[in-house]
């Protein structure tokens, strides 16, 4: 084959990218690529979306990706992962309802869509918003000296309130324009932590075994849709494993899909790891990482959850797959959609990239390597696979710390700034963290 002709071949394996996705409730998302979740932390003070929310979004909808997640909106103001994120806890008032349709109507400008990620932070709740978070059991976060509060476990009405919750900022997303909500169910948020057996020990109908562990995500997806109808995507963004000695593996991974998919799931987003195991930046915990399957593609080691997507594949009878993490060349996404993924997600290259999109739908390969030197501490020992366990926590922080710089640069009308230094980066966000929290009006 001449150059030209292997020109041609790469571009007309890269259409793939730009077909229409066709989801179970009716909707279609225009093509394969998303926006993953990346929290903000934009909100003013009283947790509400803000002019930044509706000038970042529209940042990156310029670029065609056919569907953009937000960060996670949390449904209780308790339970925030940190004081900038935008919160839902019942009913809203007429100015954030106008907020919030600034925000939609600016990402759906192009085209694209805009679905709202919900989620309540339980144990991995921000100390400096809430001393006394509340979590399936009494089992603290074990990350060394990096403290979480011993969270107090939610009693049975308080944890059907929370699927009240959950279905009413729902229906909040539903009414400002927002065209899919996705339950946050990954990441050991809160309803990662109740699929979790070593953090979810309770004895009632919301803990047990794997079907009372599930019990408060399939309740909430029934109260969600029948509160959204029949014709509005819902999704969820499930781990593939917690990648945690005992924890919510490959083979509970498997089994959850399927009760998804039966319980009128769109689109199941799959990655991997918790606070305590931050896989889905591909950097490895205070613990050692239990990987429940080796590779069998060879773009799995740069998309890192692509590998399980064969397996979820033959759990799905209608649910649309999507798979995030680690995705930096159009060859390995290509790849992906050959192996049976629907949607590909894009969260960190969106930061410094935020124009990729338009390139790889227009059949173009990008190259969206991260560089290399400002993102992480250092190189080698110093760097987010330093044998060091704090070493690791730290690039894991910094890491995000420094791809939430470049949310804020984009959010201000900026270009990013990849030479922002890492440690720099780090205080700042800690400042802005501490500052924010004090500002909270309660
Ligand atoms: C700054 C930052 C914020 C994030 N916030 C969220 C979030 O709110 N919800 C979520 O599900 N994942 C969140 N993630 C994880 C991403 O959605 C994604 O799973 C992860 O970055 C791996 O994908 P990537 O390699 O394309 O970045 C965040 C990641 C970063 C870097």
């Amino acid at each position: 084959m001449n150059t030209s002709q292997s020109a041609l071949r790469a571009q007309s394996r890269l259409a793939s990218l730009a077909d229409a996705v066709h989801l179970p409730c009716g909707a279609q998302l225009p093509n394969r690529l998303a926006k993953a979740a990346m929290s903000e932390l934009l909100a003013d003070p009283d947790n509400r979306a803000t002019q930044a929310h509706a000038t970042l979004y529209d940042a990156w909808a310029q670029s065609g990706p056919g569907m953009m997640l937000t960060g996670n909106v949390q449904v209780d103001r308790q339970h925030l992962e940190h004081p900038g994120n935008v919160a839902l806890s019942g009913p809203q008032p007429a100015e954030h309802l106008a907020q919030l349709r600034a925000w939609s109507s600016a990402a759906k400008r192009y085209g694209g869509q805009i679905w709202m990620q919900l989620s309540h932070a339980g144990r991995q709740t921000s100390p400096r918003v809430n001393r006394t978070p509340k979590a399936p059991s009494n089992v603290p976060l074990k990350m060394g000296s990096l403290r979480f509060e011993p969270p107090e476990p939610l009693t049975g009405a308080e944890v059907r309130d929370l699927i009240a919750k959950f279905a009413e900022a729902a229906a909040t997303a539903r009414t400002t324009g927002f065209d899919g909500v996705q339950l946050h169910a990954a990441h050991g948020y809160l309803f990662s932590q109740f699929l979790s057996p070593r953090a979810n020990l309770r004895g009632d109908e919301w803990g047990g075994n794997l079907e009372g562990r599930a019990r408060f995500l399939l309740q909430t997806i029934h109260a969600v849709r029948q509160r959204v109808g029949a014709d509005y995507p819902i999704s969820v963004k499930l781990n593939s494993s917690d990648f945690l000695r005992g924890g919510f593996d490959f083979d509970d991974c498997q089994a959850v899909v399927a009760w998804l998919d039966e319980a009128s799931v769109d689109l199941i987003e799959i990655s991997g790891g918790t606070y305590e195991q931050p896989r889905m930046l591909n950097i490895a915990g205070f613990e050692t990482v239990v990987d429940p399957v080796t590779s069998p593609t060879g773009a799995s080691k740069e998309a890192y959850f692509a590998k399980f997507a064969p397996l979820v594949r033959q759990r799905l009878r209608r649910a649309k797959l999507m798979v995030t993490g680690g995705f930096r060349s159009a060859e390995a996404m290509v790849d992906a959609v050959a192996n049976g993924v629907d949607v590909v997600g894009l969260g960190k290259p969106l930061c410094l990239a935020p124009t990729a999109p338009a390139a790889l739908l227009s059949g173009t390969a990008v190259d969206l390597r991260q560089p290399k030197g400002s993102a992480r501490l250092g190189p080698g020992i110093l760097g987010p696979q330093s044998p060091i366990r704090m070493v690791r926590a730290i690039n894991a922080l910094g890491g995000s710390s420094w791809y939430n710089l470049q949310i804020l640069r984009l959010a201000a009308g900026q270009s990013p700034d990849p030479r922002a230094g890492f440690l720099p980066s780090f205080m700042k966000a800690q400042k802005r963290e501490q500052a924010m929290a004090q500002a909270l009006r309660r």
